[in-house]
């Protein structure tokens, strides 16, 4: 059944150009043991899917989107179709992260669509959310998570898979993870207000030395990694520690 295993996303962002991408999935496989606990998907851009898909087949290792469009296949110029990603063998789609909430204005509403469209294609979504600075401060992060929970999760069934990414935006970027204490708080949290079964992954500065303490909290079913994930060492040494649990 999916969803036993932890997993793990290396999510590249719109950090690297096709052959870059190519070369970054060769030189992470290269004496990379399949993983036998752990669940790993990688997200190359859009563009960069196609080529990516080519160098993982055959390898344990997934494909994930780091977006999918809101509506289905049709005249939409410009999006991404959920429809067209699951004929590529894309096994999850990263969506609502915090850089497109805050850079492309994608609101509760869009979300909400981008995952029943993933969803009703068996692209299984990835749901980020995830707190700011201010409102951390203003002591408001159970009702953004409550919120971007509920309204995320509206159109689809309790019984599709699904994943749950934590990723306090404070702490995405940095160098530091949230400390586990939120963490483990956040986790608790979202578990008790989805009330079904999910992955509840955590995102937000991990390193490889944070995924070993990671790895051991029971609450926390993987990472999405962002920064890390372009090094190929630091990546394996991130699944290695998901691996030695
Ligand atoms: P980061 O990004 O690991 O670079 O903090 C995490 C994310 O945005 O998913």
């Amino acid at each position: 059944m999916i969803g036993k295993q932890p997993l793990i996303v290396g999510n590249w962002k719109m950090n690297l150009g096709v052959r870059e991408s190519v070369q970054l999935a060769r030189n992470m496989l290269e004496g990379l043991e399949a993983p036998r606990q752990t669940e790993v998907a990688i997200a190359p851009s859009a563009l960069a899917l196609f080529a990516v898909a080519e160098v993982l087949r055959d390898t344990p290792f997934k494909l994930t989107a780091q977006n999918v469009a809101a509506l289905g296949a049709g005249a939409h110029t410009g999006e991404v179709a959920s429809e067209h990603l699951a004929e590529l063998g894309v096994a999850y789609a990263i969506i609502g992260h915090s850089e497109r909430r805050i850079e492309e204005g994608e609101d509760d509403a869009v979300v909400a669509l981008k995952v029943a469209q993933a969803s009703m294609h068996l692209v299984i979504p990835i749901l980020c959310v995830g707190e700011t600075k201010a409102e951390r401060r203003a002591g408001k992060t159970k009702s953004v998570l409550k919120r971007q929970l509920a309204k995320g999760l509206m159109k689809i069934k309790s019984s599709a898979p699904l994943v749950i990414a934590y990723e306090p935006v404070w702490a995405i970027g940095g160098k530091k993870a949230a400390p586990l204490k939120e963490i483990r708080a956040a986790h608790e949290f979202i578990k008790k207000t989805i009330n079904r079964s999910a992955r509840i992954m955590y995102g937000g500065a991990v390193d490889a030395a944070e995924a070993a303490l990671l790895a051991k909290e029971p609450l926390v079913d993987g990472l999405l990694v962002g920064h890390a994930s372009l090094d190929a060492t630091a990546f394996r040494a991130i699944i290695q520690a998901y691996e030695n649990r």
